[in-house]
C-alpha cells in the first residue's frame, strides 16, 4: 500500500508515537533474487530504517542459487529501488536517501546456495556467527515447493534452536498449501522442526493499515458494535477488484486461479476482521482465536450448494482504461483452452448467533474496470410506511463502506432530504479519508509485518488453525469445481465481472454495489 497526503491537504491527526527499535538480528532472505525481495521487502526495510525502527545491527543476508557477491547483491537492489515510483521525482516521488541507504546496505550480504543442499545451511550458520547476532529470522520468499524442504534443513542443521534470550523465527509467504490436505501436511511438517511460536505465516493484507483499522473502528467505537449483527445488517459484500492481469505469472496462476490466490487468505482476512467477536485483549492468541472461530463457523456446502453459490470467470480481451489488453488465454504460459478462473464470486454463510441469516458475498478478479478493495456493509432498509403517499417510491439501504485501497477510509451512504418545497430524497455520503487526518509516508505494507516479526508479535500472522479453517471453508468449492466439467464464464477485460455474478445476487433480490 503506498499513499501520501494529496497536494494542498494538511493532515489533521498527530504522528504516531514511535515504538522501540527492533533488536539486532540477522534476516535471511531465501529467494533473494526474486521480485518480492526487491519490490517489497527491501523497500520496507529501508522505510523501517528511515523511521528509526530498526537497530543498525540488523544484518540482511540474501540466499539464492545464482552466483553473486555481497556488493553485487546490494548494488543490484539499490539500482532497482531507485527505479520504483516512490523514488521517481518525475512521478512525485522522493529520490533514494543515499546516506540512509548506505546504512542499510553496509549490512547486506549474500550467500549463494541451493535450498536443498545441506552445505547451504552450514554456510548460513557461519554467516550468522560472522554477523555476531544470535537472533535470526529465516524469510521464505521462495516458490512454495521449497517451504517444507527449507524448514526440514533449517531444523536438521540446528539453526532453529532457541535459547532464553535468542530467537529463531521462520516467515512463510503465501500460498500456504493449495488445499486443506496440503496445508495440514505443511503445518505438520513445520511443527516437526519448530514450535508454533517460531512460525510467522504471512498474509500481506494484514499489513495494510485499513485492514488493521477494522478492529479499531469496530471495538473502539460504541456506535458500530451495537448495530453489528443480523438484527441490523442485511448482508456484507467484500470486493477485491484489480485492473492488472496475470502479468509474468501465467505459469504459476494456471495452477492456482483466483479462488486459491485470494479467497482463503486475503478475502477471509477481511471477512474475519468484519465478522469476528471482540477478543478479550489485543494479544496475538486472543485475536487469532476469535478469527479461527469465525472462519471455522463458515457453513460447509454440499456439492450442489457450492456450485450454485459460486461463479467462476475468466477475462477475455478488452480495454482497461486506455489500454487494449489480451485475453487470459493469450497470456504467456497460459493454455489456449485454459479453464483457470481469474474471477470468483461466492456466497458464504457464517453459522453463529451474530451472523445467522446474513450472507457474505465475496468477489475478486483481475482485469476489472477499476482497482478497488472494499467491504460494503449493507444495513436493513428502514420501514417505508411513513413515506406512502409522497413522491418517494422506495428507500435505498444504508451502506457503510470500509475502503481498504486505494483512497483509504470509511464512508457512510445515507439518504437526505433534497432542499426544496417537496419531499424528495437523495443518497449522500459522509466520509473519513486517512489522508485528511494522518501524515502518511510511502510504505509497502510490509513494514509493520517485518517489524512485528523482529519484535516477536504474532498478532498479524496466521496461526495453523487460521490457515486450515480457511482452506476447509473453500474446499467444497474446489471439490465441486474439479468434478464439474462446465467451463468458466468469460468477461471482457475492463468489465465489472461476468454476468453470472450479478445473477448470484439477483437470486436473493440483491445487487452488487458498484465498486470504485
Ligand atoms: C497477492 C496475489 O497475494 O495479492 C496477487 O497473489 C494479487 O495475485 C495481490 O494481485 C493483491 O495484493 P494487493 O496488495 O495489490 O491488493
Amino acid at each position: 500500500m503506498s499513499s501520501s497526503v494529496p497536494a494542498g491537504r494538511t493532515p489533521r491527526g498527530k504522528k504516531a508515537a514511535k515504538p522501540a527499535k527492533a533488536p539486532p538480528a540477522t534476516l535471511f532472505l531465501f529467494g533473494a533474487n526474486g521480485d518480492l525481495v526487491k519490490r517489497l521487502l527491501l523497500p520496507a526495510l529501508y522505510h523501517l530504517h528511515r523511521d528509526g525502527l530498526i537497530d543498525e545491527g540488523l544484518h540482511i543476508v540474501g540466499v539464492d542459487h545464482n552466483p553473486n557477491t555481497d556488493e553485487g547483491f546490494a548494488t543490484r537492489l539499490a539500482d532497482f529501488i531507485r527505479t520504483l515510483p516512490q523514488h521517481n521525482e518525475a512521478t512525485g516521488g522522493q529520490p533514494l536517501d543515499e546516506a540512509l541507504w548506505s546504512k542499510v546496505s553496509k549490512n547486506i550480504s549474500y550467500v549463494q546456495g541451493d535450498f536443498v543442499d545441506d552445505a547451504t545451511y552450514t554456510a548460513l550458520g557461519e554467516r550468522l556467527a560472522r554477523n555476531g547476532t544470535r537472533n535470526a529470522v529465516f524469510y521464505l520468499a521462495t516458490s512454495p515447493r521449497f517451504f517444507g524442504e527449507v524448514a526440514d534443513r533449517l531444523g536438521k542443521s540446528g539453526l532453529l534452536k532457541e535459547s532464553k534470550d535468542t530467537y529463531r523465527r521462520v516467515v512463510i509467504e503465501k500460498p500456504f498449501g493449495s488445499d486443506l490436505a496440503s496445508a495440514q501436511e505443511l503445518n505438520a511438517r513445520l511443527l516437526r522442526v519448530m514450535s508454533e511460536s517460531q512460525i510467522y505465516r504471512m498474509d500481506h493484507y494484514l499489513g495494510k493499515e485499513t485492514v488493521q483499522n477494522i478492529l479499531v473502528s469496530r471495538f473502539a467505537n460504541g456506535i458500530f458494535e451495537a448495530i453489528w449483527n443480523n438484527h441490523y445488517i442485511d448482508h456484507v459484500q467484500i470486493t477485491a477488484a484489480e485492473t492488472v492481469g496475470v502479468e509474468q505469472r501465467g505459469g504459476f496462476y494456471e495452477q492456482i486461479g483466483a479462488l486459491r490466490d485470494m479467497v482463503p487468505n486475503h478475502l477471509f482476512q477481511l471477512l474475519a476482521m468484519v465478522a469476528m467477536e471482540p477478543p478479550a485483549a489485543f494479544g496475538a492468541d486472543a485475536v487469532r482465536s476469535e478469527k479461527a472461530k469465525v472462519i471455522g463457523a463458515i457453513r460447509p456446502q454440499t456439492r450442489r450448494e457450492a456450485l450454485s453459490n459460486s461463479v467462476r470467470g475468466q477475462y477475455a480481451a478488452g480495454r482497461v482504461g486506455e489500454a487494449q489488453v489480451p485475453a487470459y488465454r493469450a497470456e504467456s504460459r497460459v493454455a489456449p483452452d485454459s479453464n483457470t478462473e481469474t474471477y470468483v464470486a461466492l456466497k458464504i454463510m457464517v453459522d453463529n448467533w451474530r451472523w445467522s441469516g446474513v450472507p457474505f458475498y465475496l468477489r475478486t478478479g483481475k482485469r476489472l474496470r477499476a482497482r478497488d478493495t472494499e467491504i460494503a456493509i449493507c444495513f436493513k432498509p428502514a420501514p417505508f410506511s411513513q413515506f406512502r403517499g409522497t413522491k418517494i417510491s422506495k428507500l435505498t439501504p444504508n451502506y457503510l463502506i470500509i475502503q481498504i485501497q486505494p483512497n483509504e477510509g470509511m464512508w457512510l451512504d445515507f439518504q437526505a432530504k433534497r432542499p426544496g418545497p417537496t419531499l424528495e430524497i437523495e443518497n449522500v455520503e459522509m466520509g473519513f479519508a486517512y489522508a485528511d487526518f494522518f501524515p502518511m509516508q510511502p510504505s509497502t505494507g510490509y513494514e509493520t509485518l517485518i517489524y512485528d516479526c523482529l519484535t516477536g508479535d504474532q498478532t498479524l500472522f496466521q496461526r495453523a488453525d487460521n490457515v486450515e479453517n480457511g482452506w476447509r471453508a473453500v474446499q467444497p468449492f474446489l471439490d465441486a469445481w474439479q468434478d464439474d466439467a462446465a467451463s468458466v464464464d468469460l468477461y471482457a477485460a475492463g468489465a465489472d465481472g461476468p454476468r453470472t455474478a450479478d445473477e448470484l445476487l439477483a437470486r436473493d433480490g440483491r445487487v452488487w454495489r458498484k465498486f470504485a
